[in-house]
């Protein structure tokens, strides 16, 4: 169990609650088995928008090769966190290029309805990039755009989910993504997957 797992438990006792959770560590709980199956991919990941790299704390800790940027490190709810966790540089989309075509890209709740996640995942996908961990809800939900979901439903296929532990009434989980070859590119938009 992480930190942020022992911390949530407190949340019954009404120690701590969820906007404080997700001011000092994350949007989405992590939970063990989310952190190997990512560093079970076995590849160097970007996260964008990491926020204050808690994610990517555990990662590292748990052995993975990491970089994070986020266009306001650490200020991922209002008045920003108490510290970073991991080191977050400041940038977005317009980092990833052709030298990150054998990377990972990472989104753990993007933003809700801005197009930040289509932007990564366009310019990832310019980029050659083929492998990709996305945190979040799927279609409808309130993580990423519409666009964005398409694009996934379109031409990128689920390899694995996790059932990562949830706040009431919020449906995220941890799905990774393999992009489809070309002649596969038929399956239905925004399709939620088993
Ligand atoms: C809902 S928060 C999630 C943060 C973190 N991944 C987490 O789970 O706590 C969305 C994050 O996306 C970042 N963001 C928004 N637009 C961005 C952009 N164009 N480029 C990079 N980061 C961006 C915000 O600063 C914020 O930290």
């Amino acid at each position: 169990m992480n930190e942020y797992q022992i911390a949530a438990r407190s949340v019954q006792h009404h120690i701590l609650s969820r906007p404080e959770l997700v001011k000092r560590y994350s949007w989405a709980i992590p939970d063990e088995e989310s952190i190997r199956a990512i560093v079970g991919l076995r590849k160097p990941i970007l996260e964008i928008g990491a926020g204050n790299g808690y994610w990517a704390s555990l990662i590292a800790t748990a052995g993975g090769s990491i970089e994070c940027w986020d266009i306001e490190p650490g200020m991922h709810v209002d008045g920003g966190s108490e510290k970073l966790w991991y080191p977050v540089s400041k940038g977005g989309p317009e980092i990833l290029g052709p030298q990150h075509r054998d990377h990972a890209l990472m989104l753990v709740w993007p933003p809700f309805n801005t197009p930040m996640a289509t932007d990564c995942l366009l310019q990832f996908m310019k980029a050659g990039g083929r492998s990709l961990i996305y945190v979040g809800e799927s279609m409808g939900g309130c993580t990423g755009d519409d666009e964005f979901h398409r694009i996934l439903g379109s031409h990128w296929e689920a390899i694995r989910h996790v059932n990562n532990p949830t706040w009431g009434g919020v449906r995220d989980r941890v799905c990774l993504y393999e992009r489809m070859e070309d002649d596969r590119r038929q399956r239905p938009r925004g399709e939620d997957l088993p």
